[in-house]
């Protein structure tokens, strides 16, 4: 059990409802004097809704970001993306190096970039994305962290509960991974919807849903990334044609194509970049496909 002399005096930048769920948590955890600044808190009066939900979750509010610097150790910004860089150039005179400024705030890569750069040395900077819901998930929420001391980070919070993984070397490249992610997790549903869209013009959508799950249900996903990009490497070439006919049976029910002419584009892409000669087999792991398709991508722009 952490004493509290143990535990880091924590600020809160911006205090909306990820910070306040976030901060009722910690101090379930065992923090005391959890300092929280946001615009409309620093004018609050007893009653207002901000200044219920600082005492909700154990949280003073202070009058300024000065305050809120000199009497904290490490700093969580939770703004909206668009008030990160703001909110950090108000507070920038009053950092020091030894402040951990977290930017939780979800943001572009290049956003995180530009306020590594403006924070420079005068404190240590870790670009920070939340991976999950906070109302629902609390502390336990994943966190990926980037950047020369999102290591330290970790060190310092996983010991109270946060759950955060380090990736990627620079600031940015925490930011980078959540909004890939969302290349896959957003792509996919797009793909969900064009396919079952033309199994209800059918009449067999619940069948479509039955079989294909039977097909995802008991691989693990890691092997059918690997199956699907070693597998479209070896086969694009033949691939296109049965797409083709895939975009036909569409067009003529008058369902949605979009996304399967995205994959005849990226089924000739392969095949431009001879990744049948290439791979005539499927690979052990994905990396000799994708540094492949890069290196032939760069070639060709
Ligand atoms: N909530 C979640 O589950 C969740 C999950 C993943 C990521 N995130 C990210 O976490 C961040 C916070 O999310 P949230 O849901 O807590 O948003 P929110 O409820 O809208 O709260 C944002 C807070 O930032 C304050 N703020 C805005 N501009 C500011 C500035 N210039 N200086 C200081 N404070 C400022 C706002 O108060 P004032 O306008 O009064 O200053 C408010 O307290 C966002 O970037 C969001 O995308 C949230």
């Amino acid at each position: 059990m952490n004493t509290p002399t143990q535990l880091p005096r924590l600020g809160l930048l911006g205090f909306g409802e990820a910070a306040a769920r976030l901060a009722k948590d910690f101090s379930q955890a065992g923090f005391t004097n959890i300092l929280g600044y946001s615009r409309s808190g620093a004018k609050a009066q007893p009653g207002d809704l901000v200044w219920q939900r600082a005492e909700a979750s154990g949280v003073t509010l202070a009058k300024t970001v000065g305050t809120l610097a000199r009497k904290t150790d490490i700093i969580i910004s939770l703004t909206p993306g668009k008030s990160a860089v703001p909110a950090l150039k108000k507070i920038l005179k009053h950092l020091r190096p030894d402040h951990l400024y977290v930017d939780a705030s979800s943001n572009s890569a290049k956003a995180m970039e530009q306020a590594a750069a403006l924070v420079g040395d005068a404190a240590k900077f870790v670009d920070a994305s939340i991976m999950g819901p906070v109302d629902i998930m609390g502390l336990k929420v994943p966190f990926v962290a980037s950047g020369r001391h999102a290591a330290e980070f970790r060190d310092r919070m996983t010991p109270h509960g946060m759950v955060i993984n380090v990736v990627g070397s620079k600031p940015g490249d925490a930011s980078a991974m959540k909004l890939i992610r969302s290349v896959l997790m957003k792509g996919l549903a797009a793909i969900l919807l064009e396919t079952m869209e033309a199994a209800r013009r059918r009449n067999i959508l619940d069948e479509v849903v039955e079989d294909c799950s039977v097909t995802f249900n008991d691989i693990p996903f890691q092997k059918i990334i690997r199956r699907y990009i070693g597998g479209t490497a070896v086969h694009c070439e033949r691939r296109i044609h049965e797409m083709k006919e895939c975009q036909e049976l569409l067009h003529e029910m008058g369902s949605s194509d979009r996304s399967t002419r995205t994959t005849i584009a990226m089924l000739r892409d392969m095949v431009k970049m001879e990744m049948p000669a290439k791979f005539p087999v499927e690979p052990e792991n994905i990396h000799p496909v994708i540094d492949a398709l890069i290196a032939a991508r760069d070639k060709a722009n």
